[in-house]
Order: C-alpha cells, then structure tokens, then sequence
C-alpha cells in the first residue's frame, strides 16, 4: 500500500514535470543552453586597413553586432561590441589577430550573465498594486496589470488608451497621466522598450509612472509641470519582441512580423519611421537586426506611433525614447551629422539633464547628437519626431557602458531609474518653463529679487 501511494505519487510528480517542462520549455531556453559559450568582444579598429577587414569578420562569420550594428558603420577608433557564438570564437579571434586587431574580451559566457537574472519568473502570483516590485523586470502580462492597475488606482488622473495592436494582435497599452485643468495643456510622450532586449527601458517607464504617482501632490516642481501638461508613457512598444525575449530568446532586438513567407522574422522598428528610410545604419536584409522593413512606417507598431503624432503633434512639445546601452543622451538627427536648426538649445538642455543625472550616483553620461555620438541611423522616432515639430526630441540610452550591455543585473534598476529621473525631469521642466513662461516668469523673477536682495545684504556686510 505505502508501496502504491509512493509510486502513485512519483508518476504523478513526474507527469508534472513533464507538462511543465513542456509549458516552460521555451523559458529553460531562454539564455541558458542558448548562449552557452558565447562571448562579447570589444574591438577598436586604428586604421582603415582594421576597418575594411573587421568589416569582413562581421559579414562573413554571422556575427550579432551591438555596436554599431551593421558592418557598415564600423569606423576608425571607434568601439566596435560584437557577440560572437561559441563555434565561432576560435576562428573569429584567429581572424582579429591576422589583422592585428586587438580585443578586450566584455562578456566572457554570455550564459551565465543572462542565468543571473532571477528565475523566478514562473511562479509569480498576482500581486497589488502596493506590492509591485519596481526593482525586478517584469514579463508582459505582469506589464499589463500593472497598467491597469495604475489606471483603476488613481481614476481622478490617470487612464489606460490603447495606441493601437502590434502585429501579433497585442494592445499598445499606454498610460495618460493627466491633472483636470480648464486650460489648454501640452503634450510630453515617453516611450520604452521599441528594441526587446534593452529590459531597463520598461522598468524605467514603470518607475516614472510611480514616481509622478508619489509626488504629484507634494513635489511643487511636478505640480507646476502637470498643470501644464500631460504625460503620456507608452512602458512597452515593442511587445511582441519583449514576449519574445521573456520566451525565446533574451537578446532578441526587432518586432515579430513575419517576412519573405516565414523564412525570417522582425524589423527593427527604430530604422522604419519615415525618414531618411533605410539609407544610413539599416538593412533590407530581413535577417539583420537593423531591417528596415519593406517600406516606410510598414509595421503595424510604427504606424501606431505615427497616427497618434500625426493626430496631436500641435500639441505635443517633448518626446522621450528610452532605450539602453551606452550612457547618452541624443538628440536629432541620426540619419546625418548634420545638425537641426535648434540644435543649440537641444544639446545644452541635454547637457543639463546629464549634469543633473550624475548628481545623484556620480554616473557619466555624454550628450550629442545620434550620429556624432552612436552611428549614423535613419529611420528612427526621434528624427521623424523632430522633422514633425517637435524640437525637443531625444533619445536616452541609460545603462551601463560596457559591463553587462544588455543585460543590466536587478541590482542596477533603483541607481539607473533614480538618475535617469533627474534627467528626465531636468529636460520636462526646462521645456515647462520655456512653453508656459507666466509661471516660470513668476518665480524666476521672484529667485532674482530674492538672490538680489541676499547680495545686497553680503555686499553690505562687506563694507
Ligand atoms: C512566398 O511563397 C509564394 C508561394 O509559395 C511564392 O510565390 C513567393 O515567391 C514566395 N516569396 C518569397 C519572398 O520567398
Ligand atoms: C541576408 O542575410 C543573411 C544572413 O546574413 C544571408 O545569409 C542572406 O544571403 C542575405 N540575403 C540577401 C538577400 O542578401
Ligand atoms: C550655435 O552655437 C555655435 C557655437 O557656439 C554658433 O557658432 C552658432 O551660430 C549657433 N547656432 C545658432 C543657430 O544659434
Ligand atoms: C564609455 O566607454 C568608452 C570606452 O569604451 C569611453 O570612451 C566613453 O567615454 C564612455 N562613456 C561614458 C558615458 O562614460
Ligand atoms: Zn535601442
């Protein structure tokens, strides 16, 4: 009998296991047996003798490379990041050395960097809205309850749109976080996440959200900047290719439409915007992580974007694109080095909103253009964005520089999002003050009087 019950119980413990196992297969792929072996190599060609030929490596091995991310837009001392497959690794190195390339090795098994992020994503129970834990990445069915619970928590001011459906039918749930006025107000939109891998962009969406949540009645600067405008935070634009990432495979970069009859998939939504299409930093090669796709605004996802700009774009006076790596912060253009009429003020706004962010954890961030400071790219939001209007276009990407990529560990999510706040606000405020000048007149003008006043009483003193 115990005999019976032990071996009911094992055959019961095992057909479990093996439903889940097939449940979750995809799971247990996902940055484990995947990327066993697979290592990041840094790379600074010094000549164009290194460039032609490190160029010839990446196209001829089938390399994923992170930076730049066409063979194309390698250039002279300028860092190359490279993935490289574990049955490449030998022949890659063999290949750099005979062009005398050096290489700092950046991710010695990309396994095993990918494994740390905590993999307890199964058993996760439906939680409040109190308990959310904003230092995890969250999978996307966690993303879209917490996006319906902000709206159902907070009903006097905040509330759940959908911009439109990807191309696997998902929703593009976005939240508007709008104070009641009887004035006209403007429009500040973020979006995160329009590359899959770069996980900290929708955790810093969702911490954004929280914080306005938290200090909208307290903070007098986010008061004064909600009377004026509405915030729109779009956590996830790419959906299809973050579900991806959570259950296929973690360094998934592109959306999930389906091209040349399934034989490949994914464009890269930040190369399919309506400008400069496909000329600098993209592909029409459907397997490259920069597709452009088949025509401009051609995905489901971009066109999304668009309507609502095309739709609002009198109205909407800022436009943030939250990605990662690199530690920057972009403005117009990607597509050339040539710089927009208002690139004066862009770049000293963004030089500001990098100041402040190293205020709070000492972290370095540059600020230029996307062409000067990453790689000529056409096609992106941000560009599109501006030549529609909207000077006050960028493009950050937060963390790291180098040491984990793509793959930032929980333990970064608190620093990266405090900081990235700063900056983020540094450039809302700036743009606040300058749309709605009565209100920022008013103070500034009281600052002076006050910092007048308390000179005069120094200089008295003085003499
Ligand atoms: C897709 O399949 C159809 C029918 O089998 C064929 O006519 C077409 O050429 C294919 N397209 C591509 C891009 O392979
Ligand atoms: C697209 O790229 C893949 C992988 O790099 C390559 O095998 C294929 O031949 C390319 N296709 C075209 C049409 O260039
Ligand atoms: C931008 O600044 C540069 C250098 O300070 C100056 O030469 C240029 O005239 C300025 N451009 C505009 C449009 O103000
Ligand atoms: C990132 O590292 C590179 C060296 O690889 C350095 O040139 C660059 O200044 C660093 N960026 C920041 C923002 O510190
Ligand atoms: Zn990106």
């Amino acid at each position: 009998m115990g005999l019976l019950i032990f071996f009911s119980t094992m055959y019961l413990l095992l057909l479990k296991a093996g439903i889940l196992g097939i449940l979750l297969s995809p799971q247990v792929l996902d940055g484990k047996e995947q990327y066993e072996g697979h290592q990041v190599l840094e790379v600074v060609p010094q000549n164009e003798v290194q460039v032609t030929c490190l160029k010839d490596i990446c196209r001829s091995s089938l390399l994923d490379l992170w930076i730049p991310l066409e063979p194309d837009g390698i250039r002279v001392r300028t860092k190359v990041h490279v993935r490289i497959p574990s049955t490449a690794l030998q022949s890659v190195k063999e290949d750099l050395l005979r062009c005398s390339l050096d290489f700092k090795i950046l991710i010695e098994n990309v396994k095993d960097i990918v494994g740390r992020i905590k993999e307890n994503k199964n058993v996760r129970h439906k939680r409040s809205l109190e308990n959310y834990n904003y230092e995890q990445y969250h999978p996307m069915e966690e993303i879209y309850s917490w996006i319906t619970q902000m709206a159902d928590n907070n009903k006097d001011f905040i509330t759940q749109h959908s911009l439109g459906e990807t191309y696997e039918l998902r929703p593009m749930q976005y939240l508007k976080i709008s104070q009641p006025s009887s004035q006209p107000k403007k429009i500040v939109w973020m979006d995160c996440g329009i590359h899959a891998r770069e996980w900290i962009a929708p955790a810093f969406c969702q911490w954004f959200v929280k914080e306005i949540v938290q200090s909208c009645q307290s903070d007098p600067k986010m008061k004064k900047i909600l009377s004026n405008v509405d915030v729109y935070v779009l956590p996830v634009l790419n959906i299809d290719g973050y579900t991806y990432t959570w259950t296929h495979e973690r360094l998934w970069r592109k959306s999930r439409s389906k091209y040349h009859n399934g034989t490949c998939y994914g464009v890269d939504l930040n190369r399919n915007f309506d400008v400069n299409w496909c000329v600098e930093g993209s592909s029409t090669n459907c397997s490259s992580n920069a597709f452009c796709g088949d025509s401009p605004a051609s995905e489901p996802e971009t066109k999304a974007l668009v309507n609502f700009v095309e739709k609002w774009k009198s109205d909407i006076i800022c436009y943030l694109s939250i990605h990662s790596y690199s530690q920057l912060i972009l403005t117009a253009y990607g597509y050339t080095t040539e710089l927009p009429k208002n690139y004066n003020e862009t770049v000293k706004v963004a030089q500001m909103a990098a100041s402040e962010l190293k205020k709070i954890h000492g972290t370095d961030y540059l600020a230029g253009t996307f062409a000067e400071q990453l790689y000529k790219a056409s096609g992106t939001s941000q560009d599109w964005l501006c030549n529609q209007g909207i000077d006050f276009s960028y493009t950050l990407e937060l963390r790291d520089n180098g040491t984990n990529q793509f793959i930032l560990p929980e333990d970064q999510i608190r620093p990266t999002c405090e900081e990235t706040m700063a900056a983020v606000m540094t450039i809302i405020e700036y743009i606040n003050d300058k749309y709605f000048p009565n209100v920022a007149s008013v103070s500034s003008v009281s600052l002076w009087l006050f910092t007048f006043t308390a000179l005069q009483i120094v200089l008295c003193g003085l003499y």
